[in-house]
């Protein structure tokens, strides 16, 4: 059963050994919560081997080393380190735009179906929640952000928006140029905040990054994640981008030690290694076409994803599958706290992890019908 909560209670994909205990089952996959198969950068794990001994110390407060890494990697004239801060995870950095601008008398923005870390941050500072409609189609295969609708939304009270892009459980990623127009038109005092924390996949399917329109526009935030493509998410650790002046605003209110030593090393060295990226892109790719051409053959609609992730309609059968697939060893992300009911969203894992899937889904279907 998927456990009833509140709809603005973050549930966490359910973990393999809860699902092994609970079905008697030994093998059991887990495509819930959007991570990378292959596991972090080999690069990565050494480094954070030779540096257990150096423990006893306290973690550079300014993660120096990791912000000339992604000043490097960045490699544009208008980004320096003054430009970024590390997070424990990006979710930190979300958390420290809801602390700063948000309070009980202001309002926030994002479209309905959102990440659901913009409601809880929102929630812990009292601000008013306002919800923007999704564009979607009637064939249950698109649903992105309507920049027309979140427009005629704002009003005097709107501190901050929050558009992911792409946007997690959709997938669906807008054109850069769309998200600057929609910019172009609004109070320069209202933050928006670009949530790339599926960028590298995006990338790879032609869209572009909002960190372009940085210097041109004072009031945005691009977040960026290292648990998604660098794997590295048991270990914490993300980045956000904008002008010095909010970053500044961020130091002022952060914890001083706020990203661990392993982390902000383990992330230094999975930028470096280029390898390992192209690597978990074209495994990915590969994944995302497998699992596009099961879910036509089985003439199953899904939203448009530019990620690692696939979200697909199920309609009232949604229920009853995502728990077969559960006694089956199959762990999906059930959507219902996020208003989604009728969609279930899968990761795209290994060869092997997809082929199981897509078996199990099949039995799962077969039972059903
Ligand atoms: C859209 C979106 N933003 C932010 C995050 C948070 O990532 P992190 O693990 O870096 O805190 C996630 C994680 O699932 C996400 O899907």
């Amino acid at each position: 059963m998927v456990n009833k909560t509140s709809s603005s209670t973050y549930q966490p994909g359910r973990n393999i050994n809860d699902i092994q205990k609970t079905y008697g089952i030994k093998k059991v996959i887990k495509l819930a919560s959007n991570e990378n198969p292959l596991g972090p950068s080999k690069k990565a794990v050494i480094a954070a081997n030779t540096i257990t001994k150096y423990l006893n110390r306290y973690p550079d407060s300014k993660s120096i080393n990791l912000k000339k890494a992604i000043q490097e990697k960045i490699s544009k004239k208008n980004i320096t380190e003054d430009n970024i801060i590390i997070g424990n995870g990006s979710n930190e950095i979300l958390e420290l735009v809801a602390r700063k601008y948000l309070s009980q008398n202001s309002e926030v923005l994002f479209c309905k179906h959102s990440f659901l870390v913009y409601k809880i941050i929102s929630n812990t500072m009292s601000a008013k929640i306002i919800e923007s409609k999704p564009i979607s189609t009637k064939d249950n295969s698109f649903m992105g952000v309507d920049l027309d609708s979140m427009k005629s939304k704002i009003t005097s009270k709107t501190r901050v928006i929050f558009i992911a892009n792409p946007g997690n459980p959709t997938g669906v990623a807008l054109p850069i140029k769309d998200i600057e127009v929609f910019i172009k038109k609004i109070s320069k005092k209202i933050i928006v905040v670009i949530d790339e924390a599926y960028y590298e996949y995006s990338s790879y399917y032609g869209f572009k990054s909002g960190i372009s329109l940085l210097g041109k526009y004072p009031n945005i935030i691009i977040t960026r994640s290292f648990s998604k493509i660098y794997a590295l998410a048991g270990i914490r650790v993300g980045y956000g981008l904008a002008s010095k002046e909010i970053i500044n605003k961020f130091n002022d209110i952060r914890q001083p030690f706020n990203v661990n030593y392993i982390a902000q090393r383990m992330a230094k060295e999975s930028l470096s290694d280029d390898k390992y990226l192209k690597k978990s892109l074209d495994l990915n790719n590969i994944g995302m076409q497998f699992l596009k051409l099961e879910f036509d053959q089985l003439k199953i609609s899904y939203l448009k994803s530019s990620t690692n992730f696939i979200t697909f309609y199920l309609g009232n059968k949604t229920q009853q599958v995502y728990e077969m697939l559960l006694s089956e060893g199959v762990i999906l992300r059930s959507l219902e706290n996020y208003g989604l009911p009728s969609y279930l969203r899968v990761t795209v894992g290994t060869k092997d992890e997809n082929i199981m899937f897509i078996k199990k889904l099949k039995k799962s279907l077969k039972r059903i019908l």
